[in-house]
């Protein structure tokens, strides 16, 4: 690793850039990846070689572990389709979540390669927020009124028809340190938001409720806690899908922005405690 130029992105995760030497994505150590993984939460790869064709992407995000296959296979094309069916194949932002939340195994990482990247102007930014640092950085007052809340959540799109349900606070799968795992409500002043999930929040009060969604927010968004990921073409993204929440900011539609998506499972797979239905 010495030999690479190796920045800290502020507030969390780390950039690994190739040299002229050392541009073959392969060379790096993928153990050696995982300890930095779980110290920062999130890699960004830049400047290396390009993948030939997506299977020798898949190649490369199967040294991280076992690939989650969805319907669709192993990789998720996220570009934007005409009259979309869902939020998550439009232009518009897409609020904080974390993946695998209405499937049986929840990932530990999500893979990302960035086949076209929008202009810097047209947004479409990928949103992460450590829920690490934000419970380190949080009031006790605060992580007092988040540990009585569970969310309750249903979707219904092309993929699954599940609820889940989750409490606010709970423990990462694997490690000693505790984690948020929450969908965020989407907000009504972003536009029209394809396929809505249903979401209730049990152990609080109606009249609470805006209280609880603004500290959270503000928390989430919050820049000690708040990473947004400018796309370049061909980077390769690693990101923490146990401890991070992630996002999208809207973009201009037309914009090129294509990445692929792929989720790798944990070592051993880690079942969904929060699924109560799946079909
Ligand atoms: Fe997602």
């Amino acid at each position: 690793m010495m030999n690479y130029r190796i920045d800290f992105i502020k507030p969390f995760g780390i950039k690994i850039e190739a040299t002229a030497e050392l541009s073959n994505i392969l060379n790096l150590e993928t153990k050696e990846l995982q300890i930095l993984f779980r110290q920062h939460q999130l890699i960004l790869l830049r400047g290396f070689t390009p993948f030939k064709n997506t299977d020798d992407f898949i190649k490369f995000c199967e040294l991280w572990g076992e690939i989650s296959i969805w319907p669709f296979g192993k990789v998720l094309e996220l570009i934007e389709h005409d009259n979309p069916s869902d939020h998550i194949f439009d232009n518009n932002y897409v609020p904080m979540h974390w993946d695998g939340m209405y499937r049986p195994q929840v990932p530990e990482y999500q893979i990302f390669q960035c086949v076209n990247a929008p202009m810097s102007n047209q947004g479409g930014r990928t949103t992460f927020s450590n829920t690490k640092l934000l419970l380190e950085n949080a009031s006790a007052e605060e992580k007092l009124v988040w540990e009585k809340v569970t969310g309750s959540y249903q979707r219904k799109m092309e993929f699954y028809c599940s609820k889940t349900v989750s409490p606010i606070i709970t423990k990462h799968p694997h490690l000693d340190y505790e984690v948020i795992r929450y969908n965020e409500p989407p907000s009504d002043d972003q536009g029209q938001f394809v396929n809505p999930p249903e979401l209730e929040f049990l152990g609080i009060d109606e009249k609470d409720l805006n209280n609880l969604h603004r500290s959270l927010k503000s928390a989430l968004y919050n820049t000690s806690n708040f990473y947004a990921h400018d796309w370049q073409a061909g980077d390769i993204v690693i990101a923490d899908n146990f401890t991070l929440l992630h996002g999208r900011e809207k973009f201009v539609s037309g914009a090129p922005r294509h990445l692929q998506r792929v989720h790798v499972l944990s070592d051993p797979p880690y079942n969904n405690p929060a699924l109560r239905s799946y079909e």
